[in-house]
């Protein structure tokens, strides 16, 4: 917290300093109007000098509500100036469609922020979602793709499943031996089960709780993901940069820890052991695949690859701070509650655990999952603009900065009967099926869209309704369950549950 203050007081220095030249900046700026091609420069609010208009985020807790009121001066595309880096945000499901679909091309790269940089060693191209497109990224996303969108018929399906259901026996298991069930830290039990289910099907090997190592290399991830969810002056504001020395230092101290381990008792012993020509089993076998292929010229390369790996089993933590905070919006909810554990007892009894083929027959635990993913999806990555081009006729130049204005899409009463109120039924269709409205995409859509939705969906669908089918979860007495929205990140600390087993038996 103390960075945030200590780099406020320099700005409004820096800003007292240098309003005068910035005046005579903004000035000659007026003067290069272009009306080529029938575009119009996208409006823009009034603007401060230095900052731009990263005053106008920091008046509101869910920072994209914002974007709703400047679009009702300005209408559906705009320019923000935040700091130095120049942005445009896009509202409304067509002209999100132009930049995902219509013009994915124009709008595949990223924006660099050294922040994140530092997680990746210097460099975002090592990075699966910070990296601009190439005939690289290419190739990773088509690695990935038979691993983490498994199809119903194919072996790593059926692999995915067996982890599932080892990872939550275990963790059934092991709450089931707690003395104490009346106040669980569930983060960080699921933490490790979603862990373990990652690490079993990527890599085929599985940790103990009690590993410290273990646990530290979890701490480490948890503690990169709430990082990046965040954001930081200084990803707009160069100037800041010297006071992020230290916390430039921690970040990079998270990845060498997390390669460290990866390397040490995962990558090494299986580099050393692999055949080449073997058939591959599991994900680390793709990639030693890939990376001894004799005429490779898109880059991918040992150090690349483990990158892509870490990137992957990172994913554990964005699953397990979405269901506890699914957790959070059920606890006190006993009829949301109620009408998952119908499901899920129907299921146990007939064939004894909840597994990926169940999900059909579970549709309210799935739009559980959805409801949640409309109240919390945040919107984290930003695309860029890498050539001059349009969207709905407004001029984007090179380089600016993309946000897609989803908190509309959610949360919009046009879109949405009674939007703040928490409610699956909305995805529930009068023959009791589930129906995703069109409008609904909190993965994103196009070329860079999440490669982990549908490991999201399975993981989600079948922890939430088998740790229900245990318990019912009770609020903890003076504990706030006041789900943060907009945002994937829990501290890692975080809201505590109750745990009431159930009487509900097999047979
Ligand atoms: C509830 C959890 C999650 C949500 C709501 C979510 C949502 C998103 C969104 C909105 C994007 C940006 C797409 C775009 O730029 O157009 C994204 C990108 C991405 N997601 Fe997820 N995600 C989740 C979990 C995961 C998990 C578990 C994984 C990995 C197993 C994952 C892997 C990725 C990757 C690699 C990208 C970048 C793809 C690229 O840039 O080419 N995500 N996600
Ligand atoms: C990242 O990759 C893109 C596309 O290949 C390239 O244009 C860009 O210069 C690279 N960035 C860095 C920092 O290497
Ligand atoms: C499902 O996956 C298997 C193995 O990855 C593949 O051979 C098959 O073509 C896929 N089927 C469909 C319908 O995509
Ligand atoms: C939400 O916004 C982010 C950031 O601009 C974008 O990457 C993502 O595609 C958006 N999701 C939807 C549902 O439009």
């Amino acid at each position: 917290m103390e960075f945030v203050f200590s780099s406020l007081t320099y700005l409004l220095l820096f800003v007292l300093t240098a309003v005068l030249l910035f005046l005579i900046r903004d000035e000659l700026k007026t003067k290069q109007v272009d009306h080529r091609a029938g575009l119009v420069d996208p409006p823009a609010p009034k603007a401060w000098p230095i900052i731009g208009h990263l005053y106008l985020m920091a008046r509101y807790k869910v920072p994209y509500r914002v974007f709703d009121e400047i679009m009702a001066d300005l209408g559906s595309v705009f320019r923000l100036d935040l700091g130095s880096v120049p942005c445009v945000v896009v509202n409304g499901l067509n002209n999100i469609r132009e930049v995902l679909m219509i013009k994915g091309d124009h709008f595949d790269s990223r924006p660099s922020f050294r922040r994140f940089n530092q997680l990746f060693k210097g460099d975002k191209n090592n990075s699966l979602a910070f990296c601009d497109w190439s005939q690289l990224q290419k190739t990773r996303r088509e690695l990935l793709r038979a691993h983490t969108f498994p199809n119903t018929t194919s072996n790593m399906y059926t692999r995915l499943d067996t982890c599932l259901k080892t990872e939550l026996a275990d963790l059934t298991d092991t709450l089931d031996t707690m003395a104490n069930t009346e106040c669980v830290d569930i983060k960080n039990m699921l933490l490790h089960t979603c862990a373990n289910v990652f690490m079993s099907y990527f890599c085929s090997t599985r940790f103990s709780r009690s590993y410290d190592k273990f646990r530290e290399f979890i701490r480490n991830f948890d503690d990169v993901f709430y990082e990046v969810n965040q954001g930081a002056p200084c990803d707009f504001l160069p100037s800041l940069m010297p006071l992020y020395h230290w916390h430039f230092k921690k970040i990079r101290s998270w990845s060498s820890k997390i390669r460290n381990f990866m390397e040490t008792e995962i990558f090494n012993k299986r580099k050393a052991a692999w055949v080449p020509g073997t058939k591959p089993v599991d994900f680390v076998d793709n990639l030693l695949d890939a990376v001894t292929q004799p005429d490779r010229d898109d880059g991918f390369d040992m150090d690349i690859g483990l990158f892509s790996l870490e990137d992957i089993i990172g994913g554990h933590s964005a699953i397990t701070n979405f269901i506890v905070k699914t957790l959070g919006f059920l606890v006190d909810r006993p009829d949301v509650q109620r009408r998952i554990q119908e499901e899920s007892d129907a299921v146990v009894r007939a064939s004894g655990s909840v597994g990926l083929s169940d999900r059909s027959q579970m549709p309210y635990t799935e739009a559980v999952v959805y409801e949640s993913l409309r109240l919390i999806a945040s919107p984290i990555v930003p695309h860029l603009a890498n050539r001059d081009t349009s969207v709905d006729g407004v001029r984007i130049r090179k380089g600016t900065t993309v946000f897609l204005n989803n908190y509309s899409l959610h949360m919009s009463p046009e879109l949405w009967n009674n939007p703040e109120h928490y409610s699956p039924e909305r995805f529930i269709n009068a023959e009791g099926r589930l129906e995703k409205p069109e409008y609904f995409i909190p993965f994103s859509g196009g070329k860079r869209s999440c490669m982990g939705y549908k490991l999201v969906q399975l993981l989600s669908f079948c922890t939430i309704s088998t740790l229900l089918n245990k318990y019912t979860l009770l609020p903890v007495e003076d504990v706030s369950y006041a789900v943060p929205k907009g945002n994937l990140a829990l501290p890692f600390v975080t809201f505590p549950f109750r745990l009431r087993p159930r009487n509900f038996r097999k047979q």
